[in-house]
């Protein structure tokens, strides 16, 4: 018999340690990590299987298919965006290619036990593209289908997974005799740029203000490649995590879409300067805009509208911007630097 058991993709990540926390404790299924990179010890523990590969190896998810009975996919694998920009064509394959490798095991695993398989994307505000920063005032907090013509190769690919996630659940093989639906319950999130108290980023654009956090706790300068006005959504990462596993919860009738915008709070650059060096007084920070990263920040909304994710599955986070800073990042960075 195959085990049964919920995969994880770039189970290292930011987002895949708190997943991996989260249901390597409390989930009904055991969890299959999968990363490019060995997984962190202390997560192993929490796995059924660690497994180092690529989501590109098609042997390896076959392998997958014959092991385990996958009933849901938290697909975090990914190249953000910064990283993009330098090798758009190993992005696309990695984040468009590997996506639709996942969604095709999906399909595969659902035909096998009969059962809807989850389907867990997290896209991002980078699926958004602003053409200026005098409409990206003017816009206010932005709609799901508002301004969606992203600047960004990382933007592009999200926003058409978005799509193919759409496809698989509703339209898959239309054309077929024999047509059936794929078995793909396929539910996305829009995150703001991420911050985490334990693992910093890679890669991506939104990366200044946990690296500025970061960097300051250790008491070491940053200079960030954002001007003190720039302003973007962010997170705290234990509502990431949240966000993800509600709406995973929630029943499929309830959604009137496939993807959802959350919001937490917004914040401009200079605004996580003042927080940081009056937290970390060791910490020095400068501001060394550096133009194309400027710009694509300035592509992405100033505030997103959640109102849907509100009304389909209750979504509220549980950190406004005084709790993310004082409750959630403060206490959990300085124990994690003084371990
Ligand atoms: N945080 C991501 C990035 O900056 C956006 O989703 O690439």
């Amino acid at each position: 018999m195959r085990q049964p058991v919920i995969l994880i993709t770039g189970a290292n990540g930011e987002i895949g340690h708190g997943l991996v926390e989260h249901f390597g404790r409390n989930g009904d299924h055991g969890v299959v990590a999968l990363d490019l990179k060995p997984m962190d010890e202390r997560l192993d523990a929490l796995c059924t299987a660690s497994i180092t590969g690529d989501i590109l190896d098609d042997n390896l998810l076959k392998r997958l298919i014959s092991e385990y009975e996958i009933h849901a996919i938290y697909h975090l694998a990914a190249l953000l965006s910064t990283r993009s920009e330098y090798t758009p064509d190993t992005a696309h394959k990695v984040n468009v290619n590997g996506t639709l490798n996942l969604l095709e095991l999906a399909a595969e695993q659902s035909r096998w036990h009969g059962q809807p398989v989850k389907f867990l994307f997290p896209s991002s505000i980078a699926a958004y593209g602003l053409p200026d920063l005098a409409t990206k005032t003017e816009a206010g907090a932005v709609r799901e289908d508002q301004w969606a013509a992203p600047k960004t190769m990382y933007g592009c690919n999200k926003l058409y997974c978005e799509q193919l996630g759409r496809y698989y659940t509703r339209h898959y093989r239309q054309l077929a005799a024999d047509r059936a639906p794929s078995g793909v319950d396929f539910r996305a999130i829009r995150f703001p740029g991420l911050i985490s108290a334990v693992t910093m980023p890679s890669g991506g654009t939104s990366d200044y203000a946990p690296e500025m956090i970061h960097a300051a706790a250790r008491g070491e300068s940053y200079a960030c490649f954002v001007p003190e006005h720039a302003q973007i959504p962010f997170m705290a990462m234990p509502d990431a995590i949240k966000s993800l596993v509600q709406l995973s919860a929630a029943p499929a009738e309830a959604l009137q879409r496939g993807v959802y915008n959350v919001n937490a709070f917004s914040i401009t650059a200079g605004q996580v300067r003042d927080w940081v060096v009056e937290a970390f007084p060791n910490g020095k920070i400068t501001f060394e805009p550096d133009a194309p990263r400027v710009a694509i920040v300035d592509s992405w909304p100033a505030e997103v509208n959640d109102d849907p994710a509100r009304r389909d599955w209750g979504w509220k986070p549980d950190y406004d911007l005084a709790r993310a800073f004082d409750e959630y990042l403060l206490p959990t960075i300085r124990s994690f630097y003084h371990r």
